[in-house]
């Protein structure tokens, strides 16, 4: 079953079912300062969830394009894409559970094909913390669900946490509850982490058992949120009732609603019965790139096939929509994406970026019939994808030809020291975008070493000041990591923290933006700032600058730091590690003794100035209104 025949089965059934049937948002979000891109069907559609009245009516239905760069680490496996289409159905105050968990059984069961017996299900625990009962009658549907299709003794089993699941196992079960972690939807995730007004709710997921055996390394035992691969997540049904009130607790919204999420290309692999993402869904690219560099998919370079298919759709999908390559926001996150991607394959072999443009135009072809855009900016695309690779195509050969004089000139020295220097290597990384691996790589060739050490140790020094290929390029949302930028998003980090002393603790950021000029930040706030609270913040934030506090990175299982308190972009997934910086340790405000650990904690891939000194004098320039609630501020540093 391809794509295009499960996204129309999928938009047919629910019009059977009174939706209208509203065409893709883009990926660059309008009138939302929240994200960079669109990452969720329902993001567009917040408004609506709310109560505001929707002009197609109170049941609407798509498939939304999505782009999660917050995903981008975990492509290689068998089922992480950045770029996906999120089929969804949507109940604004109209139906609930006892139509909704139905219907997608059946679409899955009668439409897909999908056995019965092959589906496994998930339901909310409960939340002591916010008083939001357990999902009971979700638990009901089911267990009638799964009789009736012929899987009688559909167990239900309360697991409570992944954590749990991990230690206990399945026990013969088919429907499973967990707590707010798993199966609690907000943009913001868990109750804890949303701002007042944030609408969300329990949900109910639906997984698919593809049988493959349990991989220990993942867990004692399997279960549905198990990450070995055998249990793949297809859909979601969220039960947005709730919303969060300003003093922390939780009431129903004006209206009932569903907000449904499926995977079109995680449902298409379920319908194949093929555990692997790229052989469903990016079998166009990953022939042309066999054929290009006489490589095999299935075999040691899996990973670079995985990640230059999920690269070029994406790339493909993000300049359809007007995003070109530039060194700050969507621009750069384009770059990068296209730089892997020539980058894996020049190490494939692949020394020209011809390959790029067939697998670019074979994409945009497989996608014709849904996205006409694609095949109207058809040229433009190409051209934008082929000048790209094609500039950064010449810099990693500029850094090949300099690597070769240098092992040359080594062989031929009278020391004959078969090494390649800490520094010669680190300057090949910063100028020519040539990461380590790839000088271990060639260096191992000629039978040369290289002193990692040396470059590890320039690298760490270097790390907060140059723009590097880096994970933490893609989170952070800078522009540039020029010294002038590192100190605003320190100061950044301070200025977050100080509005939340002085206009309460529910300030949550709502977006950033910084340049090598100021620092932008929008945070959620019913009302101005008065001038007193305005140079209160400034105060506070040069008071810890004056305090010359530490800035320290940690990694840690991103539960540590939820439990930390350490703050999130509102909106953001993390992935299960996370990196996590903090400015203090014993930072106490005098006047304001709650504070008496670090000064800030956040999620954040940095870069970071190492002292609070380091920023100089900050100053807030100017604070306005940018949407209902939500309020911006510029600042800079001297
Ligand atoms: N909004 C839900 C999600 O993104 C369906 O998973």
């Amino acid at each position: 079953m391809t794509l295009d025949e499960v996204r129309g089965k999928y938009l047919e059934f629910f019009k059977a079912r009174g939706h209208a049937i509203i065409p893709s948002a883009p990926l660059v979000p309008e009138n939302d300062p929240t994200t960079l891109f669109t990452g969720s069907g329902m993001q567009p559609l917040v408004p609506y969830l709310l109560g505001q009245p929707h002009p197609a009516g109170k049941r609407v239905a798509d498939s939304q394009k999505s782009f999660r760069a917050e995903d981008i680490d975990e492509v290689g496996d068998n089922r992480h894409t950045t770029f996906f289409e999120m089929l969804g159905n949507w109940s604004f105050g109209d139906y609930f559970k006892a139509e909704q968990l139905p219907w997608f059984f059946e679409f899955l069961t009668k439409e897909i094909g999908l056995e019965a017996q092959n589906l496994y299900v998930t339901v909310f625990a409960g939340d002591r913390e916010t008083g939001i009962p357990a999902d009971e009658e979700s638990v009901g549907i089911w267990k009638k669900l799964f009789a009736d299709a012929g899987v009688p003794d559909a167990q239900y089993i309360a697991l409570g946490s992944e954590e749990n699941g991990s230690a206990v196992g399945m026990q013969g079960g088919r429907i499973f509850s967990y707590d707010v972690k798993k199966n609690w939807w907000s943009r913001a995730g868990v109750p804890a982490n949303m701002p007042a007004g944030e609408p969300g709710g329990p949900d109910s997921e639906v997984f698919y058992d593809f049988g493959t055996p349990h991989d220990e390394k993942f867990g004692k035992e399997c279960h549905p949120n198990c990450d070995c691969g055998r249990f793949l997540e297809i859909g979601n049904s969220v039960f947005m009732e709730y919303k969060k009130n300003e003093d922390g607790t939780f009431s129903k919204l004006v209206q009932r609603n569903v907000d449904f999420g499926g995977g079109l290309e995680r449902i298409a692999m379920a319908a194949n019965g093929v555990p692997d993402m790229f052989l469903v869904n990016h079998k166009a690219i990953l022939d042309q790139v066999e054929k290009a560099s006489g490589k095999k998919y299935q075999g040691e370079d899996q990973y670079a096939f995985r990640v230059i298919a999920d690269h070029i759709k994406a790339a493909v999908f993000l300049l359809g929509d007007g995003v070109r390559p530039a060194n700050k926001e969507r621009g750069y996150v384009l770059r990068r994406l296209i730089r892997k991607a020539v980058f894996e394959g020049h190490r494939l072999g692949m020394d020209s970026v011809k390959w790029m443009i067939s697998a670019g135009g074979s994409t945009i072809t497989s996608y014709a019939d849904q996205y006409q855009n694609l095949i109207e900016h058809k040229s433009e695309i190409v051209a934008a994808l082929e000048a790209e690779a094609a500039k950064f195509l010449a810099t990693l050969e500029g850094g090949m030809d300099i690597l070769q004089e240098l092992i040359q000139a080594r062989m031929h020295s009278p020391v004959h020291e078969k090494t390649i220097t800490g520094e010669d290597a680190f300057v090949l990384f910063t100028t020519y975008g040539f990461p380590l691996e790839l000088t271990l790589e060639k260096a191992r060739e000629v039978g040369f070493t290289v002193d990692v050490k040396t470059f590890r140790e320039l690298f760490e020094k270097h790390q907060e000041l140059s723009r590097t290929a880096s994970a933490g390029t893609f989170k952070g949302g800078l522009a540039d990591h020029s010294e002038k930028t590192t100190r605003l998003h320190t100061a950044h980090h301070l200025l977050l923290k100080a509005l939340q002393i002085v206009l309460g603790p529910q300030v949550k950021q709502r977006g950033s933006n910084i340049t090598s000029e100021r620092l932008r930040m929008d945070f959620n706030y019913d009302g101005k700032m008065t001038d007193e609270q305005k140079k209160e913040v400034e105060r506070i934030v040069n008071e810890k600058i004056a305090e010359d506090l530490p800035v320290v990175r940690s990694e840690m299982p991103r539960e540590e730091a939820e439990k930390l308190g350490a703050e999130h972009e509102f909106g953001q997934k993390y992935p299960e590690r996370v990196s996590v910086y903090s400015i203090g340790p014993e930072a106490a405000v005098p006047e304001h003794p709650q504070f008496d650990k670090a000064f800030s904690i956040e999620f954040c891939g940095g870069p970071h100035v190492r002292h609070t000194g380091e920023i100089g004098h900050f100053k807030l320039m100017k604070e306005e209104a940018v949407g209902a609630g939500i309020r911006r501020v510029r600042g800079v540093v001297e």
